[in-house]
């Protein structure tokens, strides 16, 4: 009944103006880049091989599909002489870009590929601008299925006038270099929104499908139009596989949050889990808060050596389960802050209590921010959606451990949480309590002990 109304719900929300043919995109992309992982070091089996460990390591079934091919993979500073088209270096791919795209389908997944809204990709490539419509019919008649679209060498007289202030409660200072818009400013009109824009036109001219991906690093609000142009975009600068960056980023990217729904996704970077020196309480609470933002789930690291303990992470049903959850569109929020004032922008201080609802319930993420462990706490009236009064049943999000019935009245107490570990838990209908499970909902306070 509750899932029959919430469709009902989800199917009167407003279309988006920018629905990719074929419906690609709805959902945030699950798959794999290269560019963590390789950076240009790429060719055709470095492809081959991660398009086969993600079907031999469970990474397919999981949902995983994209195989991407980020920046180095044409010929450097030539196009075709008669068509204008991209070169692909025949040394690193034998078979063409197109006849990689064979294997990969073959296989079962989708393929990828990269551009920038500029005269060359960030490493000097050839890049789309003012060649959009030849670049975008190449990539159609290759059988590319996505395109990230980097924001490198923009020439002059596309540069915007002025840039948005990324860091919430800041007031930017201008420079000699950086100019910022003033209150009111419609990105929506800026040359950077005209340049992702060329592109989005010419893919749309194709018949194959293509799931556009842009990478703004959102100094032009992308957030603000990013919906009407492609199925995500990148809100940040680049992630690096260091947790204090991660935290950054993550914390930017949820002053976008708004604009997530179905069919458009803020993107605060592919994944770096898999990569030192990562530990595995890190790469679990990135790939929580990656999942539960709604952001797409590009695996970045050599699939090849990734440790059991990374792929695990990677495979977890449930935050994979509410990242692709077909009834609810918008990501999970925070409820209340922590280590900062709420909805206050501290750099590596993001928010440590978040909760979103999908079709299994409420998810709840707690992270522990600290260099200790330490109890966190929050009362049920805090959580959007929690009915007061009503049974839950919790389950461990990361381990699926059944942890009991509870009654929401009161605050839980989830003792101990490791520093820099994300506890998630699933609140699901009461009704799903069986009468052997111990009913342990105390009047005032509860203790949840997850792990
Ligand atoms: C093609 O790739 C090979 C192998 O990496 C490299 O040596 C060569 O310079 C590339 N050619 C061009 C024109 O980019
Ligand atoms: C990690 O990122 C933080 C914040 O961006 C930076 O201050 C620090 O120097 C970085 N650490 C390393 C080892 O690069
Ligand atoms: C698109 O983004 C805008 C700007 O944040 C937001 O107001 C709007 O609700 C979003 N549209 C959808 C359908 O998500
Ligand atoms: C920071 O800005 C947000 C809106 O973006 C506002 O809700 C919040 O209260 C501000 N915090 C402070 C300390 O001014």
């Amino acid at each position: 009944m509750l899932t029959i109304f919430a469709f009902f719900l989800a199917s009167l929300s407003p279309v988006l103006s920018v629905a990719a043919k074929g419906g690609v995109g709805r959902l945030p992309a699950l798959g794999f880049n290269s560019w963590n992982a390789f950076h240009c070091d790429i060719d055709e089996s470095k492809f081959l091989t991660a398009a086969q460990k993600i079907v031999d390591l469970g990474l397919k079934d999981a949902g995983y599909e994209y195989v991407n091919i980020d920046d180095c993979w044409s010929m450097k500073d030539q196009r075709d002489p008669k068509t204008h088209a991209m070169l692909p270096n025949m040394t690193k791919f034998p078979d063409g870009i197109d006849g990689l795209a064979k294997k990969i389908h073959d296989m079962g997944l989708k393929i990828g590929i990269y551009s920038s809204a500029g005269t060359k990709t960030c490493e000097q490539y050839p890049a789309s601008i003012n060649y959009e419509d030849v670049d975008a019919k190449s990539f159609s008649d290759w059988g590319i299925d996505y395109l990230k679209y980097d924001n490198c060498f923009v020439p002059d007289n596309m540069k915007d006038d002025c840039q948005f202030c990324m860091t919430p409660n800041t007031t930017c200072q201008d420079t000699a270099q950086d100019k910022y818009c003033p209150a009111g400013y419609d990105y929506s009109k800026s040359k950077t929104a005209q340049r992702y824009n060329a592109m989005r036109d010419a893919l749309n001219k194709q018949t194959r499908p293509i799931l556009y991906s842009l990478c703004e690093w959102g100094t032009a609000g992308v957030h603000f139009w990013g919906n009407t142009t492609a199925q995500s975009w990148r809100t940040t600068g680049d992630i690096s596989p260091n947790f204090t960056a991660i935290l950054t980023i993550a914390n930017l990217n949820t002053f976008t949050l708004d604009s997530v729904d179905f069919g458009g996704h803020s993107d605060p970077d592919m994944l770096e889990i898999g990569n030192a020196p990562l530990t595995n309480v890190q790469e679990r609470t990135h790939f929580a808060l990656w999942a539960v933002m709604k952001s797409p789930l590009l695996i970045g690291t050599d699939l090849d050596k990734i440790k059991p303990s990374s792929v695990a992470i990677l495979k977890n049903k449930n935050l994979l389960a509410f990242n692709q959850d077909d009834v609810y569109g918008k990501p999970a929020f925070p409820f209340k802050w922590g280590s900062a004032p709420d909805w206050t922008y501290v750099p590596n201080k993001p928010a440590e209590y978040w909760a979103g609802q999908y079709k299994e319930g409420i998810m709840i993420l707690l992270f522990n921010n600290h260099d200790t462990a330490k109890d966190y706490t929050f009362a049920f009236r805090e959580v959007p959606g929690v009915k007061l009064g009503q049974k839950y049943h919790v389950v461990d999000g990361w381990t699926d451990n059944d942890l009991g019935c509870f009654t929401a009245t009161g605050s839980v107490v989830i003792p101990k949480i490791a520093a820099s570990d994300t506890v998630v838990l699933i609140l699901k209908d009461g009704a799903s309590c069986l009468k052997k499970l111990k009913v342990r909902g105390a009047r005032e306070r509860n203790v949840i002990i997850p792990l």
